[in-house]
């Protein structure tokens, strides 16, 4: 298995030849979402084959979230676990949401109670899928706009307790850190001091829309904020060297743009590994 470290960027259909053929020597790796490769074929087998063949790569899954109780599809699970040894991956993440309700896809992520009923289910569902596909599971923390209910306890001590129940590791979105913090008048920073750094495997960064009210929407659509970059050397300095992804999936800017952050980031991660 590939080593990951340093700075990686999402696999997208639009950023695919400039990857091969211009990415900055700071690329050290991909990331790759099943969902977009598996039975599909043609161009997107293509891509993957040659994108992986160049970078070494990390799973990072859209359709089964953590927080669903429906039982995954058994056809989807085995399929899944042969694209991730195929892919040789660390691990598979996915999100601290639901998304599926009595066998109906809603395509959004969408907000848990931070209760312990939802960390029970949270719990049982990794322990499920780290049996079916072999190999650990990474939970992320979610961009979300309203708590549904009334909240036991706040999102860090939320994520300490899963991740604690189950061993399992985190996926550290700093982006969406800071997109709640300010969207809830939080901290941002009391928040990554409190998340469980040594469950820490990857982080992921990202732009977001800023509303003229000020409110913030995830996007994955914009430059990474310079409060983002910022947050991330703190979340650094907690976790030690761990692969820092570049999400980016649409509003695509000329290459030379993401270059220059992905450079920038490669700055951040070796500042932090001094
Ligand atoms: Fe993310």
């Amino acid at each position: 298995m590939a080593r990951v470290e340093g700075v990686g960027l999402g696999l997208r259909a639009p950023l695919f030849r400039d990857l091969m053929e211009r990415a900055p020597s700071t690329l050290r790796w991909i990331e790759v979402s099943p969902e977009n490769h598996i039975g599909r074929g043609g161009f997107f087998e293509a891509m993957l084959s040659d994108a992986s063949a160049r970078y070494p790569a990390v799973s990072h899954g859209l359709s089964l979230a953590l927080g669903d109780r429906d039982p995954p599809p058994r056809d989807f699970l085995r399929a899944l676990r042969a694209f991730l040894e195929a892919l040789k991956t660390p691990w598979h993440s996915d999100h601290l949401c639901f998304g599926a309700v009595d066998g109906a896809h809603l395509h959004d992520l969408l907000p848990l109670p931070f209760t312990e009923e939802s960390i029970r289910s949270v719990v049982d569902r990794v322990r499920l899928l780290e049996d079916a596909l072999g190999l650990p599971i990474a939970v992320e923390n979610i961009s979300w706009y309203a708590h549904p209910g009334v909240a036991e306890m706040d999102e860090a001590d939320f994520l300490n307790e899963i991740t604690s129940r189950c061993d399992a590791r985190l996926l550290l979105d700093v982006n969406n850190a800071y997109v709640n913090a300010r969207n809830h008048g939080t901290d941002a920073r009391d928040f990554l001091r409190r998340v469980p750094a040594d469950r820490v495997v990857q982080i992921h960064v990202a732009g977001h829309f800023t509303g003229a009210d000020g409110f913030r929407i995830d996007t994955h659509g914009e430059a990474v904020c310079d409060e983002v970059y910022g947050l991330l050397s703190l979340a650094l300095s907690r976790t030690g060297p761990v692969p820092v992804l570049l999400e980016r999936d649409n509003g695509f800017p000329p290459f030379e743009e993401l270059s220059a952050e992905i450079d920038r980031l490669d700055a951040i991660v070796r500042g932090a590994a001094q």
